[in-house]
């Protein structure tokens, strides 16, 4: 028996003329590689007018319109105002440049619209593909296991939660932390990055059980400072559980002494983590095989794919050496996600096991059809030419009297400022932070900034692939041009 048929029409989101909506796809196409491809005539930033500001208030669209009108509104009130990382004087924070492969890799991943949590299904290979070369890249063994995220900060979480569970006693996913908590440390040094500390929140640690140790002139953690504190804290009954180090500090890129940390933390049974954001990919260097080479000894690394694999965001990686420990940590039975000997549910792969998402975009896709373009080669010649444009322009900094530089170079964060000897500290402050905001408001360039030494730093952070070096040579002829215009009107006194 069959119900029926109504006249109704019944609804569907796809084109009504799939012809025009393909002419239309391609028109967007277009338009998205000549943005990049001609990106470098772009004004890098401009302040967003008030009656564009004005336009993201109008009220919820209760009828819609056609597609080509609203990508017009787009290309009039979005697409001039993007934040331009893309661009090739871009070096604010540590963004990542993008790159044309991963914008259609970002498509057809769209397009497939794969729940990438577990199944069988290809998009779960790929993820599993993509862990499996992070742990070649890393040199981790078989049993080790990770899982694709949306940043270094998700991925520092995910770690600091395998770490805390391993050393805490699993049986707190059970409990809670109602077991003399207050007890367990977390150390690592004073430059390490925010999102370590949001991650100890967040696992109920507390940030006061986060010690930060000094650093020495090179923003390297203090050995002996470390050593003496946890021997102290072991004698007042506290439980040291974990050392996090930095490869590649956010504020100057610098990487703590792998090699003496791991050995330590091996001696002690402490966990052991590498927050790798951006630096982590220095690995696939030789050249920096004596500062990285004990990296594998790590427990857990987090590094991010959209920074220094320029892939477009977001995407990041944490790898755990041992990989059970992550499904000790994260994994849950249900009935609803049962495995199946046959179908669609037959799949060994359960990322949901793995981390805290359930519903999980097809990120791998990315990076998979990224290495397989490019191949590691590739990336080895793109991040060692950042690292010799952070190297020129520390050059061009040293052999320039009238700026200094603030800290060492040691991979691809340069930090520096416009001096003169008639200028007080909080002067050179002030005036170089006029400096970075006329560089960014003139649209020249976009370097951000830091606090080194209690001193305010421009800082270039390199992980662009479209940089050049007369990029560097531009940035430091407009420095100097806005700073002896400031000293030449004298305005210097009147800064706020
Ligand atoms: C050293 C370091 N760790 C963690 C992060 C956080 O990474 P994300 O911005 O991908 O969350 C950053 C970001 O710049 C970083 O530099």
């Amino acid at each position: 028996m069959t119900l029926k048929s109504t006249n109704e029409k019944q609804l569907t989101l796809d084109p009504e003329n799939w012809d025009e909506a393909k002419r239309l796809a391609h028109i967007m196409l277009d338009d998205m590689f000549e943005y990049i491809q001609l990106i470098r005539n772009e004004k890098i930033w401009q302040p967003i007018p008030q009656d564009v500001k004005q336009y993201f208030y109008s009220r919820l669209p209760i009828e819609g319109k056609e597609l080509a009108n609203v990508y017009n509104e787009f290309k009039k009130y979005i697409l001039p105002y993007n934040k331009k990382n893309l661009h090739p004087r871009f070096w604010g924070w540590v963004n990542g440049s993008g790159t044309i492969t991963g914008l259609l890799s970002d498509m057809i991943a769209s397009t497939m619209n794969p729940n990438v949590t577990f199944g069988e299904q290809a998009a779960c290979y790929v993820e599993n593909q993509v862990i499996n070369w992070s742990k070649e890249i890393f040199e981790y063994p078989d049993e080790a296991d990770g899982i694709l995220v949306s940043g270094g900060s998700v991925a520092n979480l995910i770690a600091l939660a395998v770490a805390r569970n391993a050393k805490m006693g699993n049986e707190i996913r059970n409990t809670g932390l109602s077991r003399n908590t207050n007890k367990y440390i977390i150390y690592c040094s004073e430059e390490t990055h925010y999102s370590v500390q949001k991650a100890i929140e967040l696992l109920g640690l507390g940030n006061k059980h986060l010690k930060r140790i000094s650093v020495d002139k090179n923003f390297k953690i203090n050995l002996d400072e470390l050593f003496k504190i946890i021997k102290e804290d072991k004698l007042k009954g506290l439980i040291p559980i974990c050392v996090i180090a930095n490869v590649g500090t956010v504020n100057t890129g610098a990487i703590d002494p792998i090699e003496e940390l791991s050995v330590f933390c091996e001696q002690e049974n402490l966990w052991f983590h590498i927050d790798g954001a951006f630096g982590a990919w220095l690995k696939i260097l030789r050249e920096y095989d004596n500062k990285l080479n004990f990296m594998y000894k790590a427990d857990s690394i987090s590094f991010d794919y959209h920074k220094w694999i320029y892939l477009p965001y977001d995407i990041s990686c944490v790898l755990i050496k041992d990989g059970k420990l992550l499904i000790d940590t994260f994994g849950i039975e249900s009935n609803y996600l049962l495995k199946h000997e046959r179908g669609i549910s037959s799949g060994e792969m359960v990322f949901t096991n793995k981390g805290l998402q359930l519903s999980r975009s097809f990120r791998a896709l990315k990076v998979w059809f990224s290495i397989k373009e490019n191949g590691l080669n590739k990336y080895k010649k793109m991040i060692l030419q950042n690292i010799k444009q952070a190297k020129y322009l520390e050059n061009l900094i040293k052999v320039n009297d009238k700026l200094e530089l603030l800290a060492p170079v040691e991979s691809n964060i340069v930090c520096f400022r416009f001096t003169k000897p008639s200028l007080n500290q909080k002067e050179l402050s002030i005036l170089n932070k006029n400096i970075l905001m006329d560089l960014q408001q003139k649209g020249i360039a976009i370097p951000s900034s830091t606090i080194i030494n209690g001193n305010y730093a421009i800082r270039v952070a390199i992980t662009n692939h479209r940089s050049r070096y007369e990029d560097f040579d531009t940035l430091i002829n407009s420095i100097l041009k806005l700073a002896e215009s400031y000293i030449s009107k004298q305005e210097i006194k009147n800064f706020t």
